[in-house]
């Protein structure tokens, strides 16, 4: 089966939604208008439940199926990126440096598409829950709320998410099991030195020369500590010192990224960089100081649930719109917090021919939003059938 006929029916709607969210983006937890656009149209479609205000600004909403049944989780992100945009569109951007340029006023519109759906059909047993989240770009929202204790307080049994891929046909789908997303940490090392004139550099302690050894020894890791088989990204991308022709600066800094999909490489990269920034520094006679902040978790899907959303992705795309082996993607994604305390499948869908994400020329094509709505309305019925 395709689209649904009845989401089909109200796809002005979903693009009338959609749009007003572009033009009205919001940043981070601090999505408070858009959490009241979200629940205003939930309120409209009679849902069983609003919770507002889980982690700052996002909303759960719970629609009762017939009958005793677990709980789904179908979760849209609703932040936007401190970007500018240039779609030149009617609906752009009226929040100067702000702008929906990841899709997510895509992905908030497909969960409301799904909401208005399941709320008038109710064709299956147990319950949804519908996660509007805030700070999926910073802050970490996802993590907040399940700190918050979201998935025990509604009983969520498994989550599924899907993303807007630009360069992928509309409507057609992709992920793969396992590892889809990279985990992000970021890194920052401060040497110190003893600055002075440059004409006198042995009177100095020049903190540039055990930068750059730092930033050399730095690549090392991935090219002789790591498995040359499995995927890891060490990137220096920061060096900053001086500024002056004639004087060796005090203090060096670099800083960059590490991209991991395994705990155990994680760690390795870790006690790596420790040994290599206190080696070096001590051979140069410099302090070198590690921060290393640890970020979003790999995005793992679980094979099972992966499987079974593929399966759902087929309903509507046909077994030859579904990629199900796709290559794991170096970028990151806060719905990591949520798989791993719950089985879930992370899904991207095609966006077709658009400007790619966090581009400031980026605009999610409304559509793809039927498409995504049916395969979360389709994925509760499923899941939990009535027979
Ligand atoms: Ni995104």
């Amino acid at each position: 089966m395709p689209v649904i006929n009845r989401i089909a029916a109200f796809a002005e709607d979903m693009t009338a939604w959609r749009r007003h969210l572009h033009q009205n983006p919001e940043l981070g937890q601090q999505c408070h208008e858009t959490a009241a656009f979200v629940v205003g149209r939930l309120r409209e479609f009679g849902v069983d439940e609003i919770h507002e205000g889980v982690a700052v600004s996002g909303v759960i909403a719970v629609i009762n199926g017939q009958g005793d049944g677990p709980t789904i989780g179908l979760r849209a992100d609703m932040d936007a990126l401190p970007i500018s945009e240039t779609t030149g569109a009617d609906w752009a951007s009226v929040n100067e440096g702000k702008m929906h340029a990841c899709g997510h006023d895509g992905h908030t519109a497909m969960l409301l598409g799904a909401a208005r759906y399941l709320s008038e059909t109710r064709n299956f047993r147990g319950r949804v829950a519908l996660i509007f989240q805030p700070a999926e770009e910073v802050g970490g929202g996802a993590e907040l709320m399940v700190e918050e204790g979201v998935l025990d307080r509604f009983d969520i049994r498994e989550v599924y998410a899907l993303h807007s891929a630009p360069g992928t046909a509309l409507g057609q789908f992709y992920t793969t099991p396992g590892p889809l997303m990279a985990a992000v940490d970021t890194f920052h090392i401060d040497i110190k030195g003893v600055g002075g004139h440059a004409a006198y550099p042995h009177e100095t302690i020049d903190p540039i020369p055990a930068s750059l050894s730092i930033a050399q020894g730095l690549a090392t890791i991935v090219s002789r500590n790591h498995n040359p088989l499995d995927d890891l990204v060490v990137s220096v991308t920061m060096i900053h010192a001086g500024t002056a022709d004639n004087v060796v600066p005090e203090t060096a800094y670099l800083g960059g990224t590490v991209r991991t999909f395994d705990k155990a490489v994680q760690a390795m990269v870790m006690s790596r960089m420790e040994d290599i920034v206190a080696g070096q520094a001590a051979s140069f006679g410099v302090q070198g100081t590690l921060r290393y902040e640890v970020g979003y978790p790999p995005t793992v899907n679980d094979p099972v649930a992966t499987d079974f959303a593929v399966s759902v992705a087929q309903d509507i795309a046909g077994a030859g719109g579904v990629d199900a082996a796709a290559t794991p993607e170096m970028g990151a994604e806060d719905f990591a917090f949520f798989q791993e305390k719950r089985p879930g499948a992370y899904l991207f869908i095609g966006n077709g021919d658009t400007a790619g994400l966090h581009q400031p020329d980026y605009d999610f094509d409304d559509a793809a939003a039927p498409f995504g709505a049916s395969y979360f309305a389709r994925l509760v019925e499923r899941a939990l059938p009535l027979t």
